[in-house]
């Protein structure tokens, strides 16, 4: 461990907490050098959607290497992004009814959200971009603008600008009417607001403490931004890609916005890679105005075509649906009775355990989720003080694993509450 420690910035995070040297990973475990097989309840926060090393995505990866494909084409034309172009068109946005155009601005999360402010800011010839509270976008200047964390935003060292933050109807604002309050400060002139270029919004916020808005909220949202000419950015980066039981997030509200963003799960196995999806008429970028040396991961186009096969084979969007059932009906059966004050919610196979109302402070969703890495349960912690403990599991896993896991964390929680 003390090459980490000696060498390593002191910037390093998830290693904290899970302290172990991590060689292996099959599925849903991850082995450590010492051979402990971990159950991975966190799935590289979003990013491993169809488990570790699947079989599947790395014999396509391997063949690949094997032929001598090429690794790096900056954004030129490869056979590799041309088999994801169309299979994305056609097994995604197509059946769907969407129409996008599809760009690749480099390869983190974060770089597809600055790219969506820069385009927005660019059709709409307006500054501002409305971000809600609780929000996660990234850690580069443009995202950590709507990013709320004060943690992160410290950190920045320079103004956050050009960002406007509305309330989400969670927690004190749980039942004020953020719609009529947008629609309010977009109408009021002495409200001291722009008109915005956008609205971001995650439909479920992760690192905000897993939270839900209802589809009729997102239906008005969508209306207002019409209503308004404001363009809708939906972060689909940790939720989309099939986590939420739909490929995209907003589909069961029946909305279309303006521009996705997806990152994490996309890359089929963990390889770094973003996408824009913007609707065609918004495409007024030049060549090269939006550049960048790692636009084109062609290991990532060919893991992400092969996971796009794995989805549909393994009907893993009907599978996410029926492992939903099951896990809430697990916590409603065993880790609700432990406390009157623990509450749950989620979508899909994200879901939060919030222990705010035991300890706002975080202490005791801290306890839980330490006892469980010393069961060998990854599992993270996410919302105001990390209070909620964040079940996100590889889509892949079986109603075994996730009992496995789910067993974990009620004995874990039992010993903290001394029940
Ligand atoms: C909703 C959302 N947007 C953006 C990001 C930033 O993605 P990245 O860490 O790949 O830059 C994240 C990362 O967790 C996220 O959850």
């Amino acid at each position: 461990m003390d090459i980490f420690e000696q060498v390593e910035s002191e910037v390093r995070s998830y290693c904290r907490s899970f302290p172990a040297v991590f060689d292996k990973a099959e599925g849903c475990y991850i082995y450590g050098e010492d051979g402990t097989a971990y159950l991975d309840f966190f799935a590289g926060a979003g990013a491993l959607n169809y488990g570790h090393n699947n079989p599947y995505i790395t014999d396509k990866l391997i063949a690949y290497l094997k032929n001598n494909g090429i690794l790096h084409a900056l954004d030129m034309h490869t056979t590799a992004k041309r088999s994801f172009l169309e299979h994305f068109e056609n097994s995604i946005l197509k059946p769907r009814g969407l129409d996008y155009k599809v760009m690749f601005p480099a390869p983190t999360g974060t770089n597809a959200v600055e790219s969506a402010f820069k385009l927005a800011r660019k059709v709409k010839k307006r500054q501002t971009v409305f971000a809600f509270t609780g929000a996660f976008h990234g850690m580069t200047l443009g995202a950590l603008a709507a990013t709320s964390n004060s943690y992160n935003r410290d950190a920045s060292g320079t103004a956050l600008q050009g960002v406007t933050f509305m309330p989400f109807p969670y927690g004190f604002n749980k039942s004020f009417d953020t719609i009529a309050y947008m629609e309010n400060v977009l109408t009021d002139d002495h409200s001291g607001s722009e008109i915005p270029a956008a609205v971001i919004v995650e439909t479920v916020q992760a690192e905000g403490g897993i939270i839900p808005v209802d589809t009729e909220w997102l239906r008005r949202l969508r209306a207002l931004c019409d209503k308004y000419g404001i363009l809708l950015i939906v972060d689909d980066i940790q939720i989309g890609c099939g986590r939420t039981g739909d490929f995209f997030s907003f589909e069961r509200a029946g909305i279309v916005p303006d521009m996705v963003t997806l990152s994490k799960s996309i890359g089929g196995c963990g390889l770094p890679m973003a996408l824009l999806l913007l609707k065609p008429e918004l495409d007024i970028w030049k060549p090269a105005e939006h550049n960048g040396t790692f636009r084109g991961n062609q290991l990532a186009f060919v893991a992400a075509d092969a996971a796009l096969d794995v989805l549909e084979k393994e009907d893993l969007l009907l599978h996410v649906r029926k492992a939903e059932a099951f896990l809430k009906d697990y916590i409603e059966k065993n880790i609700l009775p432990l406390d009157p004050r623990i509450t749950y919610r989620g979508r899909g196979l994200i879901y939060g355990i919030d222990f705010s109302a035991l300890d706002p402070s975080g202490e005791l969703a801290g306890k839980i989720s330490k006892l469980c890495f010393k069961k060998n349960l990854i599992i993270e912690r996410s919302g105001r003080n990390d209070t909620v403990l964040k079940i996100l599991p590889p889509l892949v896993i079986t109603e075994e694993e996730l009992k496995k896991g789910l067993q974990i964390i009620e004995s874990s929680a039992k010993e903290v509450l001394g029940k």
